[in-house]
């Protein structure tokens, strides 16, 4: 099973388009802000987005069952990923759901795929995702691939989804290859 957790960066249609990838096979978590940045950026309530998810846990909750390795899943994307919560996980603190969870994946050794949306970058974050890609998590910004000469936002953020889909071994069809 796949964890998506959306949490409080700008970007949030990133985690709205890979649950709908994920065609309702997904656990979900949001946190409070990224709760409020749903409703800003997107068309969608927060209602609607934790109806495409398979089952739905409070950020709060850290006595839920994902918040216990014992509890099987396969990976947790962080779409889009603050950079508070990329410093915590980075650090060991795993004082929210999403960043316990993240701190599950890594001592379990399971995927973590972290979108992290933030510019320009501090040497703070900047260390920070250096030291999580080091421990083995994949860090995947959401930056366009202007070679693919995109003509509308929902081409980049199909082309970022479809990336992290090509991590997670899921078939697409959300961007065509470089062709020369
Ligand atoms: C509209 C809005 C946009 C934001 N965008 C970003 C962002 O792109 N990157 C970021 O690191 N923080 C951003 N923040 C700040 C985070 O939401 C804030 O640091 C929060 O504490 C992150 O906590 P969370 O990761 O638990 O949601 C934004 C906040 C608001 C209200």
């Amino acid at each position: 099973m796949n964890v998506v957790a959306i949490s409080g960066a700008s970007g949030a249609i990133l985690g709205i388009r890979l649950l709908e990838e994920l065609r309702g096979e997904a656990y979900l978590i949001i946190s409070k802000n990224a709760e409020k940045i749903i409703e800003y950026e997107t068309g969608y309530s927060v209602d609607e987005v934790k109806r495409m998810a398979k089952r739905v846990y409070n950020n709060d909750d850290l006595s839920a069952d994902i918040a216990s390795g014992t509890t099987k899943f396969d990976s947790l994307i962080i779409a889009p990923c603050s950079t508070t919560t990329l410093s915590k996980i980075a650090c060991g603190i795993g004082d929210n759901l999403i960043t316990r969870v993240a701190s599950i994946a890594l001592k379990e050794r399971r995927k973590l795929i972290i979108v992290p949306r933030e510019t320009p970058l501090s040497p703070v974050v900047l260390k920070r995702m250096y030291e999580l890609s080091s421990m083995g998590a994949l860090i995947l910004p959401p930056e366009p691939a202007f070679y693919l000469k995109p003509k509308k936002i929902e081409d980049v953020v199909n082309y970022i989804v479809g990336k992290i889909l090509d991590h997670l071994g899921v078939e697409h069809e959300l961007y065509s290859p470089y062709e020369p």
